[in-house]
């Protein structure tokens, strides 16, 4: 396998330029197009040559094998011994799975009828509480297709830093409040002291029975019990879904509520065609395939570290934020799924914003900076607003500019006013931005995620690299801290004097 690296890293280089003039098929030949979704690839690297050496690699290194193991619920995450089944959600996986979180969703959508008719009485103003892979996902929702006139007013909330959960208590009515508890483990601190003060609030507030108002979202349903949630009101889901690939399960609850259950089935309808055509498309003509083989070109051969991804589209906006808990907590390891060193750059640093903003402030880094970053570009071309064509034009066209300006560059005498060009970038197109194209979208790049961590040969389902930092942060909370080095501890006092 080692040899089939090193003719990847030492393929000899052509520019951008070059590979447009000696194939004048190179569009046709580098896009692709799934479930409303048209993916350039023409702007990366890659060749035909290079797509082969990709092939033969990734058929020793058995990724198609990797990918019928996914979808067959066999136990990939080997460190924590479990399977990794948010495909289930969608209906593909082991039988047995896919029928018991057929059967949780139907657990989800009776509480979501039920509270639409007004089981829990009215309700106004849903706070949910989580984080990580318990908020992102379902913040990304809401953000991306809500449309203002929703039954529901809904917050997601993840920090523990007070200032995040005051201003919906200032505004929203304690009386008319739904506290939706989403945590996979129902350990996590910062969602449970959340909790904790919305159920003051909610007494303050005059609520005699501020439990009677929660509904909980996790694969830990006897914690939930434990800590005081009704049985009737705790939606779980399995185990072997992580949190980060969640949001399929009925840590959308929150959102299935807000924007109406048919938004929910369509999302999943839109993975479930992505799912689909992972598990069944050539590798050569695999999308989330193909998307990692430039990733891993980029972090291999040209030794790029990071990645950015620029949403042209403000629905979008959270987006660069969700990709950086599902490809860096996934793929930010440094030893493989048997224990060995890694030996090469893991997961890229995703970073990101949205375009055009991001133009006016780090997109001088990208055309002249001595830093190669692989940028993605996403687009809508349905725009999300109905104001003048003018937004949309430009909006649009500013992102293909972009694109164009990396790959050309443009030569100076004035070594200031010189761009280098030769700067590779994706752009994918969202023929419009509903539930189901955007289901497809981050199945496309929970796929593409899992196809990198196939190539490096890592688990991309365990995140035991989280637990030290947690391990230190109790210990200061609960002032066992006499092992902690001299700099914690005067930062400490310093914030709190005895
Ligand atoms: O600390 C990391 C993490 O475990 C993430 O993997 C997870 O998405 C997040 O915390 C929240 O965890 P939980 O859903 O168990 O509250």
């Amino acid at each position: 396998m080692l040899a089939d690296w090193q003719s990847i890293e030492t393929h000899p280089r052509s520019t951008l330029s070059e590979l447009f003039e000696n194939d004048p098929d190179r569009v046709s030949g580098f896009t692709m197009e799934q479930s409303g979704i048209y993916f350039d690839f023409s702007k990366t690297h890659l060749n035909d040559d290079l797509i082969r050496k990709f092939e033969t690699l990734s058929c020793g290194l058995h990724v198609a094998d990797k990918i019928k193991a996914l979808f067959a619920g066999e136990a990939i995450n080997i460190s924590e011994g479990r399977a990794a089944e948010h495909s289930a959600e969608r209906g593909r996986g082991n039988e047995q799975s896919v029928e018991l979180a057929a059967m949780l969703r139907k657990r989800m959508e009776s509480l979501v009828l039920a509270i639409e008719s007004g089981a829990l009485g009215t309700i106004k103003h849903i706070i949910h509480l989580g984080i990580g892979g318990s908020a992102l996902g379902p913040e990304l929702l809401l953000n991306s297709l809500a449309i203002g006139d929703e039954q529901y007013e809904t917050v997601v909330i993840s920090n523990i830093d007070g200032t995040a959960l005051e201003p919906a208590l200032e505004r929203f009515e304690a009386d008319k409040t739904l506290l939706v508890v989403a945590s996979k483990s129902f350990t996590t601190s910062e969602t449970l002291l959340n909790a904790q003060s919305v159920i003051d609030w909610m007494r303050e507030q005059g609520e005699t029975d501020p439990y009677g108002r929660i509904v909980a979202l996790t694969a830990a349903p006897d914690k939930a019990v434990e800590w005081g949630v009704d049985e009737s009101r705790i939606l779980p889901f399995s185990e072997t879904i992580g949190g980060r690939y969640s949001l399929w399960s009925s840590i959308g609850f929150s959102v299935a509520l807000t924007l109406g259950l048919q938004s929910f089935e369509d999302l999943l309808a839109g993975a479930a065609e992505m799912d689909t055509h992972f598990a069944t498309a050539p590798l050569d003509q695999n999308i989330p395939v193909i998307a990692a083989w430039s990733d891993q070109y980029y972090a291999q051969a040209r030794q790029c570290q990071t990645r950015a991804v620029f949403a042209y589209d403000e629905r979008l906006t959270l987006l660069p934020d969700y990709l950086q808990q599902l490809e860096m907590e996934s793929n930010g390891k440094s030893v493989t799924s048997d224990g060995r060193a890694l030996g090469r750059h893991s997961s890229a640093i995703v970073w990101g914003g949205v375009g055009t903003d991001a133009q006016h402030a780090v997109f001088q880094l990208l055309h002249q900076g001595t830093h190669i970053v692989p940028v993605e570009f996403l687009a809508v071309i349905e725009p999300g607003h109905s104001l003048g064509p003018d937004h949309h034009h430009g909006l649009l066209l500013n992102c293909f500019g972009q694109s164009a300006a990396l790959m050309a560059g443009q030569k100076s005498d004035d070594p200031n006013r010189n761009y280098p060009g030769d700067r590779p970038s994706v752009t994918i197109l969202l023929d419009t931005l509903d539930a189901k194209t955007l289901g497809a979208l981050i199945a496309f790049y929970e796929h593409r995620t899992f196809v990198n961590a196939a190539l490096l040969g890592i688990n991309p389902f365990d995140q035991f690299g989280v637990e030290l930092g947690k391990q230190m942060a109790n210990a200061l909370m609960s002032g066992e801290s006499n092992e902690m080095d001299s700099s914690t501890e005067q930062l400490r006092k310093r914030a709190f004097p005895a």
